[in-house]
């Protein structure tokens, strides 16, 4: 007999179980649909976010940081440590535990909201007396389901380049790139995106040799420019190596490892021989097998679902959110849109400010970022202006050993109004929050000069560079 329900979610990674979760509160009789399995072969919620993305990632990346400040930075503390040594298997486990804790609490939340968990894969099966028709096939009899609403939550998958193939043991995505057995010596990455960036600074803190392969002549094309300049300062400083505007030729593996032949930016021949390659070149939008026809939906030439700025589709009743439609695949934007459908399903008005959606990278320094960069004010002919200070003349920064990076403050000329605020800092993601909170307010450079920030605290460079937009100026620089 088929299963009734208010709303059906499909997909619970971070847009999926949240808009589960904030329906549910609102007295929605929800279902979520989802088949993702651990490597233990178990049934897990959480989807990429979770199991083989930003929380494995900043797990290892913990560790990584600590082997690395043991090696490096004990000594300018006086503290003398023996050999530090990585035991992989016990860093893996241990970043496989934090995973095990998140995912059981989503199963935890979902019990706490009576949420149905329909394990297995949806695909629409049509509509029927204007109910949307959904079918789940896991382990047995494929289950029919129906539902007044549908949101598409299904996320995106890695990308993979046609003549080089992942197995993810050799060559990795993102997956097998977190689950390594051992340190390689040396390591490839093609692409110096996000996700190369983060994961080629884990093995090189962990002792590996890492070179990094980009296609585009620029690496962080969407940051600031004075952020990418810092970061590129930087990140080469730590020893990793990144080719820029290369062209990826033959790839070949064998026992021994992987040889990727490439052509540099002048156009010599170049041959990377490497142990492990990770392949990091963006994602894809995953509609696989959903059966989208059998509503009337279609994707775009990209793969993604049209969707209007509340993520209703062209079809009534079906939403879609998250890395499966336009806007920055980041896990916040999809939880943001996962709780703006539920509510416009429950006959709110929520709404969400893109511009307001921050950005960012987790490497080391960590770089921040939200509303608008200086390149994007230039063309779109914006008067601003702009103020910076450095973390180098913030006394919290100098005891922790963090003094790299700054504070960029780009407001209004006339105004004052903060129109985007750009950070590399060792806390630049929790720093990026008084930037989104002051821009959701509306707030101006003014208003943050103003504000008492505690001393010592790297807060305070937020302040300074506020301060330095303005007529008044930074007060310690
Ligand atoms: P990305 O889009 O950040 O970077 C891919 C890079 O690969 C680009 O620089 C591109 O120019 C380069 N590339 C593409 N084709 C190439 C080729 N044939 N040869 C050499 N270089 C090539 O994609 P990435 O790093 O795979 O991440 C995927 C998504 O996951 C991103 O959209 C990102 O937003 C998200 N993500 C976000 C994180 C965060 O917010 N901290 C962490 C990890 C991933």
């Amino acid at each position: 007999m088929a299963q009734s329900f208010d709303l059906i979610v499909i997909g619970a990674g971070p847009g999926g179980y949240i808009a589960a979760i904030r329906a549910a509160q609102l007295g929605l009789k929800v279902a979520c649909v989802e088949k993702w399995r651990n490597p233990q072969g178990e049934l897990a919620l959480g989807g990429t976010c979770l199991n083989v993305g930003c929380i494995p990632s900043k797990a290892l990346l913990a560790s990584s940081e600590l082997f690395e400040a043991l090696h490096h930075e004990a000594g300018d503390h006086g503290i003398t440590v023996g050999q530090a040594q990585v035991d992989i298997g016990k860093m893996m486990a241990r970043k496989d535990g934090i995973v095990g804790k998140m995912t059981k609490g989503i199963e935890f939340l979902f019990r706490k909201n009576k949420i149905t968990w329909l394990k297995g894969h949806a695909c629409f099966k049509g509509r029927q007396e204007g109910r949307l028709l959904i079918e789940v096939s896991g382990e047995g009899e494929p289950v029919s389901c129906d539902a007044a609403q549908v949101i598409v939550a299904t996320g995106s998958k890695a990308r993979h380049l046609p003549a080089i193939p992942v197995d993810n043991v050799q060559v990795c995505d993102n997956e097998g790139a977190l689950a390594l057995g051992e340190t390689p010596k040396r390591l490839g990455v093609i692409g110096a995106g996000v996700i190369g960036l983060e994961l080629g600074s884990v093995w090189r803190r962990l002792g590996c040799q890492v070179t990094i392969l980009e296609a585009m002549p620029e690496f962080l094309a969407a940051a600031d420019e004075s952020v990418r300049k810092e970061a590129w300062k930087q990140f080469t400083k730590q020893g990793l190596s990144i080719e820029l505007g290369v062209r990826i030729g033959e790839v070949t593996r064998d026992a021994k490892g992987v040889r990727v032949a490439w052509t540099d930016s002048k156009g010599v021949d170049q041959v990377l021989e490497c142990d492990r390659l990770i392949v990091s070149v963006g994602r894809v939008p995953n509609t696989d097998g959903l059966g989208l026809d059998a509503v009337g939906l279609a994707t775009d030439e990209r793969g993604f679902i049209p969707v209007d700025a509340g993520c209703r589709t062209a079809v009534p009743g079906v939403y879609a959110v998250g890395d499966v439609v336009r806007g920055p695949m980041l896990a916040h934007k999809a939880e943001d849109e996962g709780v703006m459908v539920a509510e416009i399903i429950a006959g709110q008005k929520p709404h969400i400010d893109y511009n307001c959606i921050p950005w960012v990278i987790y490497t080391s320094p960590e770089i921040a970022w939200v509303g608008r960069t200086e390149q994007q004010l230039k063309a779109d002919g914006r008067p601003y202006k702009s103020g910076q200070f450095p973390f180098a003349a913030n006394g919290r920064a100098l005891g922790m050993g963090a003094a790299d990076g700054f504070v960029k403050v780009l407001a209004d000329e006339k105004t004052d109004e903060i129109l985007g605020v750009h950070i590399v800092a060792a806390s630049a993601s929790d720093l990026i929050a008084e930037a989104v909170v002051a821009m959701e307010f509306k707030a101006s450079a003014e208003d943050i000069g103003r504000i008492c920030h505690a001393h010592p605290s790297m807060s305070e460079v937020m302040r300074e560079a506020s301060l330095a937009a303005t007529d008044r100026r930074a007060l310690n620089g």
